[in-house]
């Protein structure tokens, strides 16, 4: 990943977002391609240090990025919706592999929104962007039928999951067979994720050491306990298998 700081082509534009700071604009660049080869392509990320949240790239994020691109034959042509997207690594890599993505974040958060439509402009990718804050039940969430719903760094407040789950379980019953993939930081074992999903029918079907899978360029400049889990209803069959399946 390399990074520079300064303006961007798009800083004409900023006053539309309304609340960016352009001083403290960030792009940092993501490859992704096999060991020692040349990457394969790359993704420019047009980050905010001001900002906490929505407009960083979380270490979640490259994570669960990374899995996308390792992953990539389940992504060609697929449908994919990213929750909490902000700053969307996860969802344009999913793009770039050929998915017909909807980047979606909390609706009332503007700054984020718009940086989505600047990242996808930027590399030159047509994913959709929407508001979709968690547990509202605007009409357009009823249209998405995604096939791999994907969420990094997503259950960092407690207070929050109930509602974040509630969205998940109604995505994975528009569109039967469909997996939520998630990264996110074991703090203290989150038992309430593990309740959670009793309470919503879902059930764990993949369960991995987010270090497990990251090439040593990418984990070197990372840390943390961070997890990748796969998702589905409970009344569904598993498509994939783990050693390390939740109970
Ligand atoms: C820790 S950030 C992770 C951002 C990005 N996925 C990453 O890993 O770099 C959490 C994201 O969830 C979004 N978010 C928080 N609460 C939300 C809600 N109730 N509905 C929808 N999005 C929400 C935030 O705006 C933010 O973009």
């Amino acid at each position: 990943m390399s990074e520079f700081r300064g303006k961007t082509d798009s800083d004409s534009d900023e006053d539309d977002a309304g609340k960016s700071d352009t001083s403290m604009l960030t792009i940092s660049r993501h490859d992704f391609g096999d060991e020692s080869d040349e990457p394969s392509f790359s993704i420019s990320i047009i980050e905010n240090m001001k900002d906490d949240y929505g407009l960083f790239v979380w270490p979640c994020s490259v994570i669960l990025a990374e899995y996308v691109w390792q992953q990539r034959n389940r992504f060609s042509g697929a449908g994919v919706v990213e929750l909490g997207a902000g700053t969307s690594l996860p969802g344009l890599v999913a793009a770039k592999l050929g998915s017909d993505v909807t980047l979606t974040d909390d609706s009332n958060r503007l700054e984020v929104l718009e940086n989505m439509k600047r990242v996808c402009e930027l590399n030159k990718l047509k994913s959709k962007v929407m508001g979709l804050t968690w547990g509202v039940w605007d009409a357009p969430i009823f249209d998405l039928c995604p096939k791999i719903i994907l969420g990094a760094d997503v259950f960092y407040d407690a207070s929050a999951f109930d509602d974040l789950f509630a969205t998940v379980k109604c995505l994975l019953e528009n569109s039967p067979g469909s997996v939520f993939i998630t990264t996110y930081h074991n703090r203290s074992g989150h038992h309430l994720i593990e309740f959670l999903m009793v309470k919503w029918r879902l059930k764990c079907v993949k369960l991995l050491d987010g270090f497990s899978f990251l090439p040593p360029d990418k984990a070197s400049g990372l840390s943390g306990n961070i997890q990748l889990a796969e998702i589905v209803l409970s009344c569904e069959q598993a498509e994939e298998t783990s050693s390390s399946i939740v109970r």
